[in-house]
């Protein structure tokens, strides 16, 4: 298996969104009902934006969210299901019939391999994007998720939920369960889109890109992964010391 990690390093946020919706409307070009992975949280807006001023007819396109928190009212407007149709689905033209968030049928013990089985039953995910949580986690994977993971019900640690409390009214309200992807069905999905912008991320992705394959830091291991793309600003990229941008994204 060939590992093709290759490294953007752009020089903002908005650099970094266009480099991602540029990977995106290619896949939709080859595939107009392409099976894209969408993160929610504040990394990937700028590839949304961007997507939307692309304005592309992306209404065969199917997507699967990654996670989904549990312990939030159903007409919370931090649900990601809400979250997702308001900064995705509608911005986008999706499709609401073609978007999924884990939990959308029941949010019981059956949720998460509904959920498995549906990606499956789609072909699987074409191209995921993803962001990286300060403590290494992707979806809603927190240090100490096996490589191997399912979907499956999980627990959110305090650094993720006082992280995310800026969502919210306070920590308090935030959720402490979800749904979430395992590291495994991520590490499936056939193309991955990392990005990481500002300091604070810059050593969770030294972890990751430079650091020992390890459940502590569940975005290590997508170093296993063949085809993966990470999109970082100058400061996330910071700490890097071993990770050159390839010669294909210096040339980008
Ligand atoms: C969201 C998700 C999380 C976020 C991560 C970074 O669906 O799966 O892993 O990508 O917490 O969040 P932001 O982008 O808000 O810093």
């Amino acid at each position: 298996m060939t590992r093709t990690l290759a490294l953007h390093v752009v020089q903002d946020r908005r650099a970094g969104g266009s480099l991602a919706a540029e990977r995106i409307a290619a896949a939709v070009a080859q595939r107009p009902d392409l099976v894209l992975g969408v993160a929610t949280g504040s990394t990937p807006e700028p590839v949304w934006s961007a997507l939307v001023e692309r304005a592309l007819d992306l209404s065969r396109v199917r997507a699967f969210a990654l996670d989904e928190y549990l312990d939030i009212a159903a007409d919370h407007p931090e649900r990601y299901a809400a979250v997702v149709e308001r900064e995705i689905t509608r911005p986008l033209g999706l499709d609401p019939r073609l978007v999924r968030t884990p939990g959308d049928d029941g949010r019981d013990e059956g949720a998460p391999q509904r959920y498995e089985r549906a990606i499956a039953e789609a072909g699987g995910v074409d191209l995921q994007v993803l962001g990286i949580g300060r403590n290494g986690h992707i979806a809603f994977n927190e240090p100490g998720s096996a490589a191997d993971s399912r979907t499956r019900i999980a627990r959110l640690s305090e650094e993720t939920r006082r992280d995310n409390a800026r969502f919210f009214r306070s920590l308090d309200e935030v959720p402490r369960s979800c749904i979430t992807q395992g590291v495994g069905t991520i590490l499936e999905a056939r193309s991955i889109i990392l990005l990481a912008f500002g300091p604070s991320k810059a050593a969770a992705i030294t972890a990751a890109l430079e650091g020992p394959v390890t459940a502590n830091v569940p975005a290590s291991a997508l170093q296993r992964h063949p085809d993966v793309t990470v999109v970082v600003d100058e400061s996330a990229a910071s700490a890097l010391r071993q990770c050159r941008p390839s010669a294909a994204a210096e040339r980008a």
